[in-house]
């Protein structure tokens, strides 16, 4: 079919979708389903903020796509609303610590904090002593409790350290009409063990775990979506319950699930069916791999890259088994025409670990008489899928 009679054909044919948006990860859903524990506690936490007082800091933690986020946000916006309705004073901030530039240091931090209350600093220049003076000021003149939710906070400390964290819990006792209440929110679950005690102790006065959804779970949260973002008769029985069942395999995350469902509506659209069936399931799941994979590769540093590109030539080229000795060799030459420096065969044979680590390959560790022990490598990737990765190598390669 040529590419005018499939626009005319895609044009006539109905979209499954009524409001995409529904799907979308920051889509802020009517109902939250399965978390009523959790926001009743978190509510009951910080609910003396109302009354001026300060509530306990939180940390909130749970794998990802547990819902921490979005309950996080609906707490704040309740908490919002009844202020408002009495007349109350109250500052929320919420702040994505994984977000490029923002939390990347501890001067951007707070410069992006007081910049939300209103007051910019200077880009840099003042020394940290200083930074938190100038802070301190602007947050006491707001004479009123603040909340301050850091999301993935494990990023801001393993970026910028967790010194700012003790500044902004010890901050309270020298202010007078203002307080800060901190909720951080992490999906790093061994993130609190590592921080300094004294750290530790004060973020997490009250801690908060979300478990795993199970596959029912996860499901109504689909069903809920699904009927927000599909027209009516667009999604075939056992859908929902497949991209459940297939969100929980790991653990459950609802995220995941919802792009499963996205992205099988999608590709159904596009093949111009009429309705999403079980197979497109499948075809998403795929397609998220195939484009996981890709992403992973891009972002590789040069040497890895190298490295990669070796072992997918030598493995697609040879009969026999291959080890990290053949890698190596093929690697050397790699480095010889494209100006790399040689890593030693040690780092080479740890890098390829870290590819086995990520499903890339599959690198065995075998023993190999007196030569001791090396790694047998296998491709861990479809083919089609690795003929892109290939692609890509070449081109971030200059090959
Ligand atoms: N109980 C629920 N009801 C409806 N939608 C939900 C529920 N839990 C999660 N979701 C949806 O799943 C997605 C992921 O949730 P959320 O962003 O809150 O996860 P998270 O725990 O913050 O994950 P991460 O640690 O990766 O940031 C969002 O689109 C959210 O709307
Ligand atoms: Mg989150």
């Amino acid at each position: 079919m040529g590419a005018e009679d499939y626009l005319r054909d895609y044009l006539k044919q109905d979209s499954f979708f009524q409001n995409k948006v529904a799907l979308q990860p920051n889509y802020h859903p009517e109902d939250i389903n399965h978390r009523e524990n959790e926001i009743t506690k978190i509510t009951k936490i910080l609910a003396p903020i109302l009354k001026g007082h300060k509530p306990s800091n939180v940390f909130m933690y749970g794998k990802t796509g547990t819902g921490k986020t979005l309950c996080a946000k609906h707490v704040i916006q309740q908490i919002n609303t009844v202020a408002n309705e009495n007349n109350k004073k109250i500052i929320t901030l919420y702040v994505n610590c994984k977000l490029k530039r923002v939390a990347d240091t501890e001067y951007r931090l707070v410069a992006e904090l007081a910049r939300m209350l209103g007051t910019e600093l200077p880009i840099t220049g003042l020394p940290t002593d200083e930074v938190y003076n100038v802070f301190f000021k602007i947050v006491n003149i707001q004479e009123c409790p603040i909340l301050l939710i850091l999301d993935e906070i494990d990023q801001l400390v393993k970026k910028a350290g967790d010194d700012l964290i003790y500044n902004l819990t010890r901050i309270n006792g020298e202010l007078e009409k203002s307080h800060i209440t901190l909720v951080g929110i992490s999906n790093d679950l061994s993130f609190a063990d590592n921080l300094d005690p004294r750290v530790k102790s004060s973020l997490s006065e009250e801690e908060l775990i979300f478990p795993p959804y199970n596959a029912p779970q996860i499901q109504d949260i689909l069903r809920q979506r699904s009927e927000k973002a599909f027209k009516k008769n667009t999604v075939e029985q056992g859908v929902v319950e497949k991209c459940a069942a297939y969100a929980a395999r790991d653990h459950g995350d609802a995220r995941r699930a919802l792009e499963l469902l996205r992205v099988a509506g999608e590709i159904a659209e596009r093949e111009g069916k009429n309705s999403i069936a079980l197979e497109q399931i499948d075809e998403a799941e795929d397609k998220i791999e195939r484009d996981r994979v890709v992403e992973l590769v891009k972002n590789q540093p040069k040497q890895f890259q190298a490295c990669l590109y070796s072992i997918i030539q030598i493995v697609s080229n040879s009969k026999d088994e291959v080890y990290t000795g053949d890698v190596y060799e093929f690697y050397k030459q790699l480095c010889d025409k494209t100006d790399l420096r040689p890593l030693t065969q040690r780092r080479i044979s740890d890098i390829i670990g870290e590819f086995d680590m990520f499903g890339v390959v599959n690198a065995k560790i075998v023993s190999k008489g007196r030569y001791g022990r090396t790694r047998e490598i296998k491709i861990g990737l479809p083919q089609e899928v690795k003929k892109k990765v290939l692609n890509i190598l070449n081109v971030e390669l200059g090959l």
